[in-house]
């Protein structure tokens, strides 16, 4: 029998982690503060951005929201994160991604305090997390290494293959991986005979953005399967880039969709939000 691995149990576990070092700091007098940035109104973006700010009043983190129109110039956007860079309140800024096209991902991510990057994605904390070095770590990444961590899952030796070369997962996931001393593969949309790749893993990370893409076909059997895709199936059902019931009988352990990455996505935002507060 496979053993499914809870994610919603295990973000729980250190949701209310954070909410006990947290009401300790507010005892020595030290609030936390995130800003929350969201540009437009992408219904999938107010989700995530509305489970973020839940997440922060449960644990005690006080948010500021900013909902900006889909109109706001690159320029405004790049003024208001120098305003929270310098407003001594906000601990952590997190500008929700994707933003509309006319405005550069990746100046505004620059222009983030690293000290404030509780996201992980500014080219500093990058850096950081490539050298071994203390700093933010991409949220979604650090989640499933807590995965598999709080789930007894040894991580050392075993052949890794991440499929997925994002900035937000893919690199950093592989890069997690390495340090806890896996052999890693990243795999993508040019590798050859992925089959033949993804056939060799101990833990399969998938990160591919394709619903049900993968089948028993490309497992070893008894292999452990990340699974941090989020889609809407025929049925409207939401499902991820990995067929679970296709799998599930070739698989020692796997995250469910939905109940298994994602919950951890934010558990690990909050943890960041936390040590932006102790100025790492
Ligand atoms: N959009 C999708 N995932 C993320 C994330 O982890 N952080 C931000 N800021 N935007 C996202």
């Amino acid at each position: 029998m496979a053993q499914i691995i809870d994610g919603k149990m295990i973000s729980q576990q250190i949701k209310d982690e954070l909410k006990e070092r947290v009401a300790k700091l507010k005892e020595e007098g030290k609030e936390i503060t995130l800003a929350v940035v969201q540009v437009g109104k992408d219904p999938a973006s107010s989700v995530y951005v509305n489970n973020k700010k839940k997440a922060c009043a449960y644990i005690g983190i006080n948010s500021l929201s900013y909902e900006l129109e889909e109109t706001i110039t690159e320029k405004e956007l790049l003024e208001l994160i120098y305003e929270l860079n310098d407003n001594p309140v906000v601990n952590g800024i997190l500008v929700q991604l994707p933003l509309p096209s006319h405005i550069k991902e990746d100046k505004i991510i620059n222009a983030i305090n690293p000290k404030k990057d509780v996201d992980g994605f500014h080219p500093q904390n990058v850096g950081s997390m490539c050298i071994g070095e203390r700093g933010f770590v991409s949220c979604t990444p650090a989640g499933v290494i807590q995965l598999l961590k709080r789930s007894n899952i040894s991580i050392a030796g075993k052949e890794c293959v991440v499929i997925g070369r994002s900035n937000i997962v893919g690199k950093p996931m592989s890069l997690l991986l390495l340090q806890e001393d896996a052999t890693v593969t990243i795999a993508h949309s040019k590798t050859k005979d992925l089959k033949e790749v993804t056939k060799r893993a101990d833990i399969l990370v998938v990160a591919v953005g394709k619903p049900k893409f993968i089948t028993k076909d490309y497992l070893k059997k008894g292999a452990i399967v990340i699974d941090v895709g989020i889609h809407r199936d025929e049925n409207n059902k939401l499902c991820g880039d990995v067929d679970y019931d296709s799998v599930i009988d070739e698989v020692s352990a796997i995250t469910p969709v939905p109940g298994g990455v994602g919950p951890m996505t934010i558990a690990m935002l909050m943890n960041n939000c936390v040590e932006s507060a102790l100025n790492i």
